[in-house]
């Protein structure tokens, strides 16, 4: 078992990596704590043995179990959370023990962050998304009206807890979800390009999730939280890469497509705008698109309505004064706030179209 300190502002909390990593659970839970566990709906009928295991650590518990798609990802279930914790009287000293991936994880920290003001935190990922990437660093949310993460708070947990074993039951969709949050790091340290993409093919091909590949994301992701944990200087949205394009065809798919699968597709449409803005030599995408030529896109967004998915790229949190700002790949690494013309954005959303 491997243990990473995430170090921001507000509090400083570790990750536990690996198979014993939930044995350390109850060190998180004071004996006055009522603890609501918040489980996926997949997880508790695929995983029900290890689930079990993690239900028996808590003396004082519930369980609510969430239906975890796009659309319940909603201020409706977060009423229904609220609900149920005051229906049953839990308090400022109760804990919300979330167990799934980035739907829940995301669902369930807008909840602890915001009922009587905030209550504590523990997150279980099980998924790669949520082990690589969402379920440390504090962002929370639900969409709203179609738009992804409009509505969230900055909150970090008490603690993360990643065991491998859960990756065993997931689909190849949720696995492809996962893989486009890892492309993303190899893009944004070039020095780990290689090593992303041998581990990133023994992702999809063998199913294989190393120990090591999850200490390096969220090493990385530590890095960046530790110098600017809610956006403020804009180091952290280095993160973003790929994210608004993807916000974008998540919405103006109905959410048909997988939050990591929009991910993959946005990092190719930044790289395209790069491309277009000469930010980077040519062979760069050309590259790239060789490289990783072995993960599927969508063919769904073959079909996707342009202009809806630029009308959802308009309302994205990094906009400023009107202008869709991109975080994009450049020679010199990777550049924020860069304002892109909606014609460019047009033409590289066609001819990506075209692409796949
Ligand atoms: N997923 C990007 C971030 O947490 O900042």
């Amino acid at each position: 078992m491997s243990k990473i300190l995430v170090k921001t502002k507000t509090k400083t909390y570790p990750v536990f990596i690996g198979n014993k990593s939930l044995n350390q659970i109850d060190k998180f839970i004071s004996s006055d704590s009522k603890v609501l566990i918040l489980i996926d709906k997949n997880v508790k009928e695929k995983c029900s043995q290890l689930v079990e295991k993690i239900e028996n650590t808590f003396s004082d518990k519930n369980i609510l179990i969430i239906n975890c798609t796009e659309k319940n990802k909603s201020i409706k279930t977060v009423e229904k959370i609220c609900k149920y914790l005051s229906d049953n009287f839990y308090n400022r000293q109760s804990t919300i023990v979330s167990i799934g991936g980035g739907i829940l994880g995301d669902l369930a920290g807008f909840v602890a962050s915001i009922y009587m003001r905030g209550i504590k935190l523990i997150q279980i990922a099980t998924t790669i998304l949520s082990a690589v990437d969402s379920s440390v660093g504090g962002k929370t949310g639900v969409n709203f009206h179609n738009k992804k993460n409009l509505i969230g708070t900055f909150y970090q947990p008490e603690a993360v807890f990643i065991n491998s074993e859960f990756f065993s039951t997931l689909h190849k969709r949720e696995i492809i979800s996962g893989i486009g949050e890892l492309v993303k790091y190899a893009l944004i340290i070039p020095d780990l390009y290689d090593f992303f993409l041998r581990e990133i093919k023994q992702v999809l091909f063998k199913k294989e999730v190393s120990d090591k590949l999850i200490q390096t994301s969220i090493s990385i992701k530590a890095e960046f939280i530790k110098a600017d944990e809610k956006e403020e200087t804009g180091l952290r949205k280095i993160l973003n890469l790929g994210h608004t394009f993807a916000h974008g065809f998540e919405s103006a798919t109905n959410f048909r497509i997988s939050h990591g699968q929009a991910v993959f597709s946005g990092i190719i449409c930044a790289l395209m705008v790069s491309e277009r803005k000469c930010l980077m030599q040519g062979n760069v995408l050309k590259k790239f698109l060789k490289d990783f030529s072995f993960i599927p896109n969508n063919k769904i967004l073959k079909q996707i309505d342009t202009n809806s998915v630029l009308n959802f790229m308009r309302s994205d949190k990094k906009n400023s004064q009107g202008e869709i700002n991109l975080v994009l790949p450049s020679k010199d690494g990777i550049v924020i706030n860069f304002p892109v013309e909606e014609n460019v954005l047009i033409k590289t959303i066609n001819s990506f179209k075209r692409m796949i």
